[in-house]
């Protein structure tokens, strides 16, 4: 069965690199389907190097379609540029940019409504879980950052589940803790939404995450910048 694997690449890659990637993932046929976030001044480029069918998007949007907004980058020139997604929420966006889910709703919402698919991330802290406290935090951030979503393509609609402990640490899930989480974001959501895991996905665990039963994909970070990593995520077995 197909799984999305996603490659979340933060402010990392240069574009000879991104050229050298893309180059790569050309020569081979892809099991999965692959995504790529670049970081936004790489879009335009990205869009124009990765091979077809690859879909490029962003790491973050703003709320608001165009206006006296400094420095935000609007989804609606996202979508004109053809770019097809965006991560929303992301932890790093969440702990490093105080970003809310009350502002993550606003943010889920408008790029819904422009057609662009949305993956929105979720996920509890070491202290979190440690509290046993992490199905309510992630009850709360579904509840709260998918609020008032209006009228959207519910195919478009991706959640990603990253334990904050697990993101970047080498500290990954087991798949029966992965498994757990999804479970109960499938049954809180519904089974149409599309479920990845994130949090130090690797070529040599990717396979047994996979295989579990409401895990639809990957969002990864550090596995994802060299091919040859993101090229065995997208033929892991499962
Ligand atoms: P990681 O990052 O794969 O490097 O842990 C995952 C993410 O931040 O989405």
């Amino acid at each position: 069965m197909k799984k999305l694997i996603v490659g979340n690449w933060k402010m990392n890659q240069t574009l000879p690199l991104a050229k050298a990637f893309f180059a790569d993932l050309k020569t081979v046929e892809l099991e999965h389907e692959a995504w790529i976030a670049p970081q936004a001044f790489h879009v335009t480029a990205c869009l124009q190097m990765a091979p077809e069918g690859i879909w490029i998007g962003a790491q973050n949007v703003s709320n608001e379609e165009h206006g006296a907004f400094t420095g935000e980058n609007s989804p609606f020139s996202l979508r004109e540029l053809g770019g097809k997604f965006v991560i929303i929420g992301h932890s790093e966006r969440r702990q490093l940019f105080n970003e809310t889910n009350a502002q993550l709703a606003l943010k889920v919402r408008k790029s819904l409504s422009l057609g662009l698919a949305v993956i929105y991330c979720v996920g509890e802290t070491l202290a979190e879980r440690e509290q046993n406290k992490t199905f309510e935090v992630i009850k709360t951030q579904l509840n709260d950052g998918l609020k008032d979503l209006g009228d959207y393509n519910p195919d478009n609609l991706i959640v990603a589940y990253e334990p904050v402990w697990a993101i970047g640490t080498g500290k990954v899930a087991t798949p029966a803790q992965a498994q757990e989480v999804h479970s109960a974001i499938r049954e809180q959501l519904g089974s149409k939404t599309t479920l990845l895991y994130g949090g130090s996905v690797k070529p040599d665990n990717a396979s047994e995450l996979l295989k579990q039963k409401d895990i639809d994909g990957a969002l990864v970070g550090g596995a994802s910048l060299k091919p040859s990593d993101f090229i065995a995520l997208c033929q892991a077995p499962v």
